[in-house]
């Protein structure tokens, strides 16, 4: 049973699939693990450190060749993948609804795609889940990123030379990525506020210390939403939305948006006019640039200026953090695998539940009922 991890080979991708940690771990339970040279260097991770853990390294062709399993970032490409064995495993992230090319070459070559962000959201599954492990990292990073650029200081300071007053923080869209920015920009002093469409998610910003400011006069979606996902919101809805966030965001200093809405293009939150009404020298961090945006006019891994308004969003925030988000996702990896670890066969044997949500492809064919139809 031999895994193989490639160096990441995606534009300002900076993590890997494995860490020292996890190489240890799969060895443990009787692989053998394969690392790219260099495929760690990014994320602050050497060859020798890999080595130590009991891996071998090579070039991407000796990694690849005979394995059972390729475990990535983002899926490589088809052509990395000569040489594994017929039916191999590829566990990554496929951003299956926007490369549907590359699950068709996929499907082609008679591998295995399993895609990461398909993971079920059950409670068995939360060890495996990188959309959550990433976005925590990256609402996080986007406080800190959105700190920086803004010209003044978020907490309230009382200095000989005077008063300054806390950063008004407005954090829209409160899944794992919102409540971690509500969390950090709360222990950088700001005055913090939040809201989703998600009624389940008033609680929690409260339980954090920050205010929730909720569209009243139309209803949202009860509790968590299916499987702790949105949907598209009705017109009127988002006309209610488009007033009450108006009135709000005119007195915030920064904004940092996070709403995404699976399988779609993230939900429009903030238009030019609404900028327009913001004081010079806020900053608003659109953690969805990469998914179409919350945010007219951002524009990935660019500070735009609108109206005296920066506007900030990284395509690959959790990349940001490479070592972080690679341990992370790393462990990720070994949660699942392991938890199908077959003793006897040696290797892991998936479940229905998790096999068939994750599994893109198989025998040739596309598999998952979310591609089909
Ligand atoms: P996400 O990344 O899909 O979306 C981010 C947030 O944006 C969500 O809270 C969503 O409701 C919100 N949103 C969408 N459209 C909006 C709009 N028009 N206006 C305002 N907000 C909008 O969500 P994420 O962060 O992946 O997770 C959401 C929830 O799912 C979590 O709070 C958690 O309860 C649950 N979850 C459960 C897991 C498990 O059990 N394994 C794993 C991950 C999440």
């Amino acid at each position: 049973m031999r895994i193989a991890v490639l160096k990441e080979r995606a534009p300002g991708e900076t993590r890997v699939a494995a860490t020292p940690e996890t190489v240890k771990k799969f060895v443990a339970l009787g692989a053998a693990v394969a690392i790219e040279e260099g495929a760690g260097e990014s994320a602050s991770v050497s060859d020798a450190a890999y080595r130590e853990a009991g891996a071998e390294l090579g070039s991407a062709a000796e990694v690849a060749k005979d394995a059972d399993i390729v475990l990535g970032i983002q899926a490589p490409d088809v052509a990395l993948l000569e040489g594994t064995k017929p039916g191999a495993w590829v566990a990554a992230l496929f951003d299956p609804f926007g490369q549907r090319a590359r699950v068709d070459a996929y499907a082609k070559a008679g591998v295995e795609a399993l895609s990461m962000e398909f993971m079920p959201r059950i409670t068995r599954a939360q060890s495996m889940d990188v959309l959550s492990s990433q976005s925590n990292l990256a609402g996080y990073k986007a406080v800190i990123a959105a700190a920086d650029v803004y010209g003044r200081a978020f907490p309230m300071m009382m200095t000989a030379a005077g008063t300054i007053q806390a950063a008004k923080v407005f954090v829209m869209g409160v899944g794992v990525a919102g409540l971690q920015a509500i969390a950090t920009a709360r222990r950088l002093g700001a005055q913090v506020s939040a809201t989703d469409v998600r009624s389940a998610t008033k609680e929690q910003i409260q339980s954090l210390g920050a205010k929730p400011v909720f569209v009243e006069t139309v209803a949202g979606i009860e509790g968590e939403g299916s499987g702790g996902y949105a949907t598209e919101m009705s017109e009127e809805y988002q006309k209610a939305q488009a007033e009450l966030v108006s009135g709000h965001i005119a007195k915030q200093d920064i904004v940092i948006t996070t709403a995404l809405i699976p399988g779609r293009a993230a939900p429009r939150l903030i238009s030019e006019a609404q900028i327009a009404t913001m004081k010079p020298g806020s900053v608003i961090f659109d953690l969805a640039v990469a998914q179409g945006g919350n945010v007219e006019g951002s524009v990935a891994d660019q500070v735009v200026e609108k109206h005296g308004v920066k506007i900030v969003g990284y395509s690959n925030t959790a990349a940001h953090l490479a070592a972080d988000a690679s341990a992370l996702f790393a462990r990720n990896h070994y949660n699942f695998l392991s938890a199908f670890w077959d003793k006897e066969q040696g290797r892991p044997v998936l479940d229905e539940e998790i096999g068939d949500a994750v599994r893109l492809t198989r025998g040739g064919e596309i598999v998952n009922e979310r591609l089909k139809g």
